[in-house]
């Protein structure tokens, strides 16, 4: 036991990211069935479908699990109402201000997680009452910093910064990885990439393959001047990366982008105009593997890794 498993009556400190279009119920509650805490990405998702997700996921599983709420989405209130009608207890928010809505949150009851990528917005989001923070680093899939701060050089300055609990993000496939986390100074690992290839994640079949045959330098963070994204290189990437050296502005960004982009790619299967989002370590992810596999195998690869090390240091 450690702050993480008691903070969400878990049994391993291991956290399932939540993703658009690839976290649904059916990862969400294979993860939570296997140990740790299951998020339903919630940011791909009206009001309405996530109510069914969180039902689908209370029906699969008695164990905890949690949804993510990037800030950024245009409906926060619809989503707001429906977690805590359906009496979900534990929120991960990302992308925003960690102040509007972490203490409504706690009124509730709920156990309330902020994701960050820099020490600053660590620091407020624990004057805003939150209970742990997620510390992502640049290696990470998704939604980034636009600081650049690795998961090795950000752990424990987050971790230095305050005195709530930290969870280590980026770069995070393995039980190493996990061992190198906790001795940086987090409490648990939040796993994103190693997870959207899993084989009860909605991303498009196309998608996960092109993920399993992704090898280093694939992937790069483009889009500083709208949101900072990690992408895998395609079609898409390119236009993006031809347009960012040509010093395009946001509007022009915003225009490529276009609409649905992210669901064309990752949930739809257009693997060169979609945008694919994933880590740098999606290099070391080499096939699809039910949930709890991925689970076990951190697991059982953490506490090889730390047998080793104690028996180095004899
Ligand atoms: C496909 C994909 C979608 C993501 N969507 C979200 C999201 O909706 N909300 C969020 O807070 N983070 C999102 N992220 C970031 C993850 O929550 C997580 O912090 C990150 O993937 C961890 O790094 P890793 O990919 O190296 O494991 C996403 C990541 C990926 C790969």
């Amino acid at each position: 036991m450690n702050a993480i498993t008691k903070l969400f009556g878990i049994r391993y400190p291991i956290v399932q990211a939540g993703m658009v279009w690839c976290s649904g119920w059916k990862l969400a509650a294979a993860v939570s069935e296997a140990g740790g805490l299951g998020l339903i990405g919630a940011g791909s998702m009206y009001p309405e479908v996530l109510r069914t997700h969180i039902r689908k996921c209370r029906e699969a599983t008695n164990q905890p699990f949690g949804v993510n709420v990037p800030l950024l989405y245009p409906d926060i209130a619809g989503l707001m109402k429906v977690i805590v009608d359906e009496g979900v207890r534990i929120v991960f928010t990302s992308a925003g201000n960690p102040a509007t809505w972490t203490g409504v949150l706690k009124e509730q009851g709920l156990t309330v997680v902020h994701v960050v990528s820099n020490s600053k917005f660590a620091v407020k989001a624990e004057h805003a009452g939150v209970d742990a923070v997620v510390a992502e680093g640049f290696e990470a899939g998704g939604h980034n910093g636009r600081e650049e701060t690795t998961t090795m050089c950000l752990i424990p300055i987050v971790s230095a910064a305050v005195n709530i609990p930290v969870i280590a993000a980026g770069g995070i496939a393995s039980g190493k990885a996990m061992l190198a986390a906790l001795a940086l100074g987090a409490g648990g690992v939040q796993v994103g990439s190693a997870f959207a290839v899993a084989a009860e994640s909605s991303a498009h079949e196309a998608f996960k393959q092109k993920i399993v045959e992704a090898a280093e330098g694939d992937t790069r963070l483009s889009m500083k001047k709208l949101v900072p994204v990690r992408l895998l290189q395609n079609d898409f990437a390119a236009a993006v990366n031809d347009a960012e050296a040509r010093g395009a502005g946001r509007e022009e960004l915003v225009e490529l982008l276009g609409k649905a982009r992210a669901k064309r790619g990752m949930f739809e299967g257009d693997i060169e105009e979609g945008e694919l989002e994933i880590g740098q370590v999606a290099a070391s992810l080499h096939e699809i593997k039910p949930a709890a596999q991925i689970v076990r195998d951190i697991w059982s690869g953490f506490l090889e890794a730390r047998r080793r090390l104690c028996v180095l240091s004899q």
